[in-house]
């Protein structure tokens, strides 16, 4: 738990018999040399008093929204400002449900709602409530908004009933809650990544191109950018600005991209090719617009082949880790499994294009990842998650080669 060392961490304390073990969880975290407040719903006083808290944090507990006393010394707003996480142990069905809607009707939720960073729960409550649909649709609202959920664990329960629901220990709460302020996994790591569609110019008025809209290269980049990497993106014309702390670089074609790449790939760790490269364009681009001749014939535009610009990457004799992906119609798993193999790469991301819930243009996707020994299937969500869970898997690889 050294990541929690030197950290604010807000503890928020809900009414359930698990409450008693609140007191260890706060231990362990000064321990591991937190700096620690704890907030208490009402109901949670009944389980266990300010008091103790107070005693073991060596801070003042807080526990009422409209306390004008406590507001004017740290209110529901600084106490936001001041915590770097916070963790709700026991977290009951009741609060799970508030916090799920939004609500900011104590403390508590204020604190929550006016937060802006690592929120986990540790569910305690009887198995039956935990298995009921509006707890576990509750729960998936918090996982949808990236709140961290750990446990419940399973067992006996004070109640006598045996199930799921029980809290988890204090020391495995704070292992899985501890997980949130990990370094970036890929910090100090420079990676380049291609997105989006590119233009292969007919005349001065037209091209060809494609359906890229360069969200999931995007959103690859932010997950990049989150994981500490140092990213170029070297981006055909979309419709998605570029974050700032990225090094962009803006293409039109495909012979522009593999000259951009090839300058900007030496001393890279990653390469994830996710463009939709034209794999032809026109032989030559004709000076004036093409006119219609009237003879009614058809016309025949004569194209030549794109250099494979992945292909060219992973042939570097000082090579990155290479990622491809593999957008298809058919066969999926198949023809990834024959572009892993032709274009030598490391990793392909599977995407089946011809499901229109999933992958060009949509905000979901499902994925999956194959390399020469294993296959991963990324289930559909939205291509943020789907991203961050490709840079996980990259960052898991990179480091153990380096290990
Ligand atoms: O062979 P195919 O074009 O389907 O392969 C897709 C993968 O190859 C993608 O990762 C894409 O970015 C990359 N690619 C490339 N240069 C090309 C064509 C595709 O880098 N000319």
């Amino acid at each position: 738990m050294k990541s929690l060392a030197n950290k604010n961490i807000l503890l928020g304390v809900t009414g359930g018999i698990a409450a008693y073990k609140s007191a260890e969880i706060v231990r362990h975290l000064k321990k591991s040399g937190a700096s620690v407040r704890v907030v208490m719903t009402r109901s949670a006083e009944e389980f266990i008093t300010p008091l103790t808290l107070q005693a073991l944090s060596g801070n003042r507990v807080s526990t009422e929204l409209l306390d004008a006393e406590a507001e004017a010394a740290m209110g529901h707003i600084e106490l936001a400002k001041w915590a770097d996480g916070i963790l709700i142990a026991p977290a009951t069905a009741n609060t799970i449900a508030r916090l799920s809607s939004g609500r900011g009707d104590d403390l508590l939720s204020t604190v929550t709602l006016a937060f802006d960073g690592p929120i986990s729960v540790a569910p305690a409550m009887n198995q039956a409530m935990w298995r009921d649909e509006r707890t576990q649709e509750n729960l998936k609202k918090l996982i949808d908004q990236d709140f961290g959920i750990c446990g419940p664990g399973s067992g006996e329960q004070a109640c006598g009933d045996v199930g799921l629901g029980r809290m988890l220990e204090p020391i495995d709460i704070l292992d899985m809650f501890s997980l949130s302020f990990n370094e970036g996994t890929l910090s100090g790591k420079k990676i380049l990544i291609t997105a989006g569609p590119t233009q292969e110019p007919i005349d001065p008025v037209r091209f060809i191109t494609n359906r890229s809209s360069g969200k999931m290269g995007y959103s690859l980049v932010e997950a990049a950018l989150e994981s500490g990497a140092n990213v170029t993106l070297i981006s055909g014309p979309v419709n998605i600005e570029p974050p700032s702390n990225c090094n962009f670089v803006s293409i039109k074609t495909a012979e522009e991209m593999y000259e951009a790449v090839m300058h900007h790939i030496s001393g890279m760790d990653v390469y994830i090719g996710t463009a939709a490269v034209s794999d032809y364009s026109p032989a030559k681009a004709s000076d004036s617009k093409i006119k219609k001749d009237g003879s009614s014939s058809p016309m025949v535009l004569e194209l030549k082949e794109n250099q494979d610009i992945l292909k060219s990457v992973s042939e570097l004799e000082q090579r990155p880790y290479v990622v491809g992906f593999a957008a298809e119609t058919n066969d999926l798993i198949k023809n990834a499994e024959k572009k892993l193999s032709n274009k030598n790469l490391d990793l392909i991301i599977a995407n089946d294009v011809s499901n229109k819930d999933i992958g060009f243009d949509s905000d979901d996707n499902e994925v999956t990842l194959i390399t020469e020994k294993e296959k991963h299937l990324i289930e559909r969500q939205n291509k943020r998650k789907v991203s961050k869970k490709i840079i996980d898997f990259i960052s898991g690889r990179i480091n153990d080669q380096n290990n």
